[in-house]
């Protein structure tokens, strides 16, 4: 993970943000990034957000998106995207809460290819 993390904070288009309550430090994270898709143009997706489970509930998910929704709009961005597993139960109310509207469901497909690094 701290080699992925180097390499995401060299990406102009990557955004990386932690929630700090000291003295515990660290509780939260997001990672979101702009994207451009042929079909759909240029947008904002978050692709990873988690708080502490004994931090969840004080406003510490919400402060991370709205920054990231600060972020986006800074860059020109007119619209947020987030992909949530819904095995996740707790964000599905939370993302609803922040505005966010369920507009598909999907499956998920991957394949591993031999011999590549992660
Ligand atoms: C989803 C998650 C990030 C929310 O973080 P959080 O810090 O607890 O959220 P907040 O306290 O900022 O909540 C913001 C709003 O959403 C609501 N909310 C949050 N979780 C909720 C839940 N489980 N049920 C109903 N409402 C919820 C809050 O009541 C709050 O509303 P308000 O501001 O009007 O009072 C956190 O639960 C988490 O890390 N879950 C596990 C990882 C995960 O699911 N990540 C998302 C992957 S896409």
């Amino acid at each position: 993970m701290g080699a992925r993390l180097e390499r995401l904070l060299r990406r102009a288009d990557d955004l990386l943000l932690v929630a700090e309550v000291p003295p515990r430090g660290i509780v939260g994270w997001l990672h979101a990034a702009e994207q451009e898709l042929l079909e759909a143009g240029r947008r904002c997706e978050i692709l990873g957000l988690v708080v502490d489970a004994e931090y969840r509930g004080q406003g510490l998910g919400r402060l991370l998106v709205d920054a990231a929704e600060g972020w986006a709009k800074a860059r020109g961005l007119g619209l947020m995207a987030v992909r949530s597993n819904v095995a996740r139960s707790e964000s599905h109310p939370f993302y609803e809460r922040l505005g966010y509207a369920r507009v598909k469901t999907q499956h998920a497909y991957r394949k591993h290819l031999p011999g590549s690094a992660a």
